[in-house]
């Protein structure tokens, strides 16, 4: 069988975690395949809410082995406090969870880069989540990083010498931090993370499709925030498209089966950088409302905005989407109409391609399409979906030339209807 990927088409925050809970049933592995504690995917089932940050959301299935794979960074310290949090409400991750060898670990020293940089760039910053992503990738770029399988060989030498490296940088910014109160944590972290298989996930994965065997990997993150494509500089410090399965997980493209890409039925946003369809009014302060728009791991307020169809085809594009997943289609439910971005105007000229640059002289130009003023909260089948809702699937699907598979009403695991 082939790999089956789930990844984020907009901003991040699409609804990732609840799809994957849902889909995990038709899947014997789940693997995280990039990012890292910056994520937060949110969960809702039987009443409780759980949000993840470096555990596959394929946890709370029963039966499925998840891995964390090659491709994300980990911070054992957050690690520890997301497991035993899972433990407090009785689950128990043993035998259920792997970790790649490869994986780098975020350091209590790239937290602190993390914090300095962001604090040197002034108004400038990326607007991070402070977890010590770019730092941690920017080692393993260069060749610098740390890795799972390290904790292993001579572990307290190489950690030194990383300490040192970063304590030189840490110098040049004037900042104070007590790092024995952080790396205390941090060890502990490691203790917990041994107690954890630690794997050649590559070979884990090819041999388990290679007996027939299926896999969901879960991206992080959405594609408009991927290192390459997104809206660089403000963006992640990872390839959050679909090809980065390939390379976090060790799989061939040849591997890759369905791609369903996820968006939310408008738009939304948290930290800096450009977003051509937000909204500054009252709409926009509806949209937050309705859709409870406030970070799962920061808490920040996510900004808002209509649905971007430029943007939305060129991730499209990238990820080879062959299944679309609407998500939080009832925070619509009380407008009077909905905005849609079908193409931008760039200088005096209309375009449906999204621009190198789309911080500057985008007009966005919208479709207004009638609303359905129903709750739709309670609905299970898409035979009680209201006409004008049907409508908007219909326009979306047509403009976008992918079908929308699944449609979310509500965040918890029972509103999701399957089309
Ligand atoms: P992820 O990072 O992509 O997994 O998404 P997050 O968990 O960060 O953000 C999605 C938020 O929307 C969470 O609070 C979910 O509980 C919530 N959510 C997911 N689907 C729906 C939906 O269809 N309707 C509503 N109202 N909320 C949803
Ligand atoms: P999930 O998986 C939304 C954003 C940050 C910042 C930029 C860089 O829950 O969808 P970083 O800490 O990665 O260096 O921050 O990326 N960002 C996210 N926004 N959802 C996420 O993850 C995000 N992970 C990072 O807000 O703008
Ligand atoms: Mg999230």
């Amino acid at each position: 069988m082939k790999v089956d990927v789930i990844l984020g088409l907009q901003w991040g925050d699409e609804g990732k975690g609840k799809v994957v809970d849902v889909l995990t049933p038709n899947y014997e592995i789940v693997a995280r395949f990039q990012g890292g504690p910056n994520a937060g995917h949110t969960l809702e089932f039987e009443g409780q809410k759980y949000v993840l940050k470096s555990i596959p959301s394929g946890i709370f299935q029963e039966g499925k082995m998840n891995i964390i794979g090659n491709g994300v960074v980990i911070d054992p310290a957050l690690f520890k406090q997301e497991v035993e949090k899972l433990e407090e409400t009785g689950h128990i991750l043993t035998n259920r969870l792997c970790i790649s060898k490869k994986a780098h670990l975020i350091l209590p020293t790239h937290r602190l880069l993390d914090a300095a940089s962001e604090t040197a760039m002034g108004e400038e910053k990326i607007g991070t989540t402070g977890r010590g992503i770019g730092p941690t990738y920017t080692d393993k770029i260069s060749r610098h990083g740390l890795r799972v399988g390290d904790l292993f060989h001579n572990f307290e030498e190489k950690y030194q010498k990383a300490v040192d490296r970063h304590k030189n940088i840490l110098n040049k910014y004037s900042i104070q931090y007590d790092l024995e109160a952080l790396e205390k944590e941090w060890f502990a972290g490691v203790e917990k993370m041994k107690q954890y298989e630690v794997i050649d996930s590559e070979y884990y994965i090819n041999k388990h499709i290679s007996n027939g065997g299926s896999v969901l990997a879960e991206g992080a993150q959405g594609s408009l925030l991927d290192i390459d494509f997104g809206s660089y500089p403000f963006v992640t410090s990872s390839n959050t498209i679909c090809a980065g399965a390939c390379t976090g997980l060790g799989i061939a493209p040849q591997q890759i089966g369905d791609v369903y890409g996820i968006f939310k039925a408008y738009c939304t946003r948290v930290g800096s950088g450009p977003f051509p369809t937000e909204l500054f009014d009252n709409d926009g302060q509806k949209l937050r409302d309705n859709g409870n728009e406030y970070g799962s791991v920061t808490g920040r307020p996510r900004r808002c905005g209509w649905i971007d169809l430029v943007a939305l085809r060129y991730t499209i594009m990238l990820n080879g989407v062959n299944n679309l997943v609407m998500m939080k289609s009832d925070v619509l439910d009380s407008f009077d109409t909905i905005k849609v971005c079908v193409s931008y105007t760039v200088d005096g000229v209309e375009t449906e391609d999204l621009p190198y640059d789309i911080s500057e002289n985008i007009i966005p130009n919208y479709i207004e399409i009638p609303g359905w003023k129903t709750d739709m909260t309670a609905m299970r089948s898409e035979n009680e979906f209201p006409e004008e809702f049907n409508n908007y699937i219909t326009f979306l699907e047509e403009e976008l030339g992918v079908p929308i598979s699944i449609v979310s009403v509500g965040p918890d695991r029972a509103q999701t209807i399957i089309r």
